[in-house]
Order: C-alpha cells, then structure tokens, then sequence
C-alpha cells in the first residue's frame, strides 16, 4: 500500500526515467549519424539502463497494489552541437534526476514509508555513478579538445561498452542485474 501522494510521484519518476531513455535514444542516433559509432554504442547502452529503472518503478508501483499512469513522453531534442555538447546536457539531466530522485526519498520519509525509502535506496546509489561516469567523459572531452584523432580514440574505448541489465520484463524488473 501506498500514499496517494507517493504512487503519484512514483508514476511522474516513470515518465522522467522514460524521458532519459528517449533522450539518450536521440544522442545515439545522432552520434551514429555523425560517424561516432562508440558514442553511439555508450548512449544506446544507457537508453537500456533508462528503460530498465523505468521499469522497476513500474513493477514496485504495480507490486504495491496502485495504478500505473503512463503520461506522455516529451521528444528529445535531435540535433547536439558536439560530443561535449551531448554529455555536459546529459550530466545536467541526471543532475535533475538526482533532484528529483532525492525529493522522492524526501517524501517517503515524510510519509514513514519504509518499503519505499528501501526501494529508493538502489536508485540513490545509481545515481552516483551515473553523474561520475558522465564526469569522467566530460573530463576526457575537454582534454581531447578539437583533436579528431583523440575523438576517435575515445570513440572506439566507448564501442566497448555493455550492460547487463534485464531487456526482457514479461517477469517483472526485478530480476538480478
Ligand atoms: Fe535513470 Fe540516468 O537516471
């Protein structure tokens, strides 16, 4: 069982994280267009990620006996000036995230809903990582500079990456990572 109140902002936290997943769709399109198929392989894999904490919230949501309201998903922007361009908006969107994740776990505690503040907990913990890893890139981008040669070679380190989170939800989100 859930506040009214909770349930609602778990549903708007479902229609934020499929935002996420739907921008970084757009950055991987773009970048796969513009020639950069590493970054485009990085924000492919974290469209993956984005749908899968959507989907997590959709399963404890539904678990707990509320409604599922699924609103409309804004669109991305589709053009992005640069590779430094993608990643400094995608930190400020997870900055946001975080916020709004952080307000989420705020309300829990005001409302003594232990099930929820646990449940939070994974995604306080994600978004750690998930700001660091945009940091490090961004980092990389501003010493890489105008250098084409040096893009490349971040581009092939960022083809490498995987994800090992459930694609599959006929069971639920919940299972192991
Ligand atoms: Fe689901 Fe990138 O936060």
């Amino acid at each position: 069982m859930l506040h009214q109140e909770m349930a609602n902002a778990l549903n708007k936290q479902i229609n934020r994280e499929m935002y996420s997943a739907y921008l970084y769709l757009s950055m991987s399109n773009f970048s796969d267009k513009s020639g950069l198929k590493g970054f485009a392989n990085w924000f492919m894999v974290q469209y993956h990620e984005e749908t899968y904490h959507a989907m997590k919230l959709y399963g404890y949501v539904q678990r707990q006996g509320e409604d599922v309201v699924l609103d409309t998903i804004k669109a991305p922007q589709a053009e992005f000036k640069s590779a430094l361009d993608m990643f400094t908006l995608t930190l400020e969107h997870e900055q946001y995230i975080t916020t709004s994740i952080n307000e989420l776990m705020d309300l829990a505690i005001s409302k003594k809903d232990h099930a929820t503040q646990i449940f939070l907990e994974w995604y306080i913990t994600e978004q750690v990582e998930e700001e660091e890893n945009d940091n490090d890139i961004i980092a990389q981008l501003k010493l890489i500079g105008d250098n084409p040669h040096a893009l490349l070679m971040l581009d092939r380190e960022l083809a490498g990456r995987s994800t090992n989170v459930p694609t599959d939800f006929t069971k639920g989100a919940e299972q192991e990572e």
